[in-house]
């Protein structure tokens, strides 16, 4: 089946969520928009500390309580607002309907159990009341389905029998076993070569033909981002502060921060010996600026960009859904 961009499935909208810390409240995430279509692959980036991991967890509702909560704003799954739902709730949609591979692989498997207790861990609520010769047999099917080879052996493994581009896939399984309608990968790759990240990832495209699912990557990396996705949101200092379709993005990036974040890119064609980086510090998030948080930072900054933060414009030509947060957006008329 090829994949097909279809309705919104996932909305977020001035998602606020905060650490409460005995330091002071830290704005981790602090008004982040942007929605997901069925079987598109939206990326989120932005350097480290932007608060792209604390939104996905908290599209999970799995962001590190008590000190992290979900202060303003709606996620709505399927047109259902997730915050509105219990944790028991939360509980049957986590896996079956949202699911997210975590940052690093080597982690996220118990080295005390093998592969197959550890995939049948996660699909046995699902399928309940089935035998163990059942749920055995579902747990090599979701290891085919990431092309694990002799997957009948395999489960029996424990973790540190198998590599790490291997653990990856066994956690990529564990995420599509009870056959979500969103992934989110956060930083699949970090702890992997670079082949087989490059592998990975596009298993997880080919995935994604098959089951039409939606995909959110959340990586450092603009070169992932050409490659493998439809739209970009870029965050800074716990905000949205541009997306829009890949293209446009790399074509006319609009924000300053975007732009500098471009060109820290390697590019392949050109010989750059050094790699540009952008001046300065994000601000501390739990003692932001008044005005746009990039503006100590940025070139173009003037009175009103220390003042106060700007909207949301748009970017793009006429129907596009490329916008960025910047005052210099404001042409009046
Ligand atoms: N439990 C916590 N208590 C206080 N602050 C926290 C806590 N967890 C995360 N933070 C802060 O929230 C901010 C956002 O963190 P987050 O992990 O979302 O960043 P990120 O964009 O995923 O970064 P990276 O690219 O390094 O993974 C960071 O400044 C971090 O220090
Ligand atoms: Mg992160």
């Amino acid at each position: 089946m090829a994949r097909q961009i279809g309705d919104v499935i996932l909305e977020v909208e001035d998602l606020h969520t905060y650490c409460f810390t005995r330091f002071g409240t830290v704005k981790a995430v602090d008004g982040v928009s942007f929605s997901l279509r069925e079987g598109e692959a939206l990326a989120i980036v932005g350097e480290s500390g932007s608060g792209k991991t604390m939104t996905a967890l908290s599209l999970l509702q799995l962001q590190p309580r008590p000190a992290a909560r979900i202060v303003k704003g709606s996620i709505r799954l399927e047109g259902e607002d997730l915050l509105k739902k219990s944790e028991q709730e939360m509980r049957r949609i986590r896996g079956r309907r949202i699911s997210m591979i975590l940052q690093d692989p080597q982690t996220s498997l118990n080295p005390v159990f093998t592969i197959g207790n550890q995939l049948i861990e996660a699909i046995q609520n699902k399928h309940a009341g089935e035998d163990r010769r059942s749920l055995v047999r579902r747990a090599v099917d979701s290891l085919k389905q990431v092309r694990v080879a002799a997957p009948e052996r395999r489960v029996e493994d424990y973790p540190h029998q198998i590599s790490g581009g291997m653990k990856q896939r066994v956690v990529g399984a564990i995420a599509i076993s009870c056959g979500p309608r969103v992934i989110i990968a956060d930083e699949p790759t970090t702890s992997l070569d670079v082949t087989i990240q490059a592998q990975y990832l596009r298993l997880l495209r080919e995935i994604q033909e098959e089951t039409n699912l939606a995909l959110i990557f959340i990586t450092h990396d603009f070169g992932i981002v050409a490659k493998m996705c439809d739209r970009v949101v870029v965050m800074y200092a716990g905000r949205h502060v541009e997306s829009g379709p890949v293209r446009d993005i790399f074509n006319s990036p609009s924000h300053p921060y975007t732009q500098a974040l471009l060109r820290s890119v390697p590019s392949m064609d050109e010989d750059i010996e050094r790699l540009y980086s952008i001046t300065g510090q994000p601000p501390a998030l739990w003692d932001l600026p008044e005005g746009c948080r990039f503006a100590p930072r940025c070139p173009h900054a003037d009175d009103r960009c220390r003042s106060s933060y700007p909207r949301t414009l748009t970017a793009g030509r006429n129907g596009t859904t490329h916008t960025a947060a910047c005052w210099r957006l404001d042409h009046p008329g």
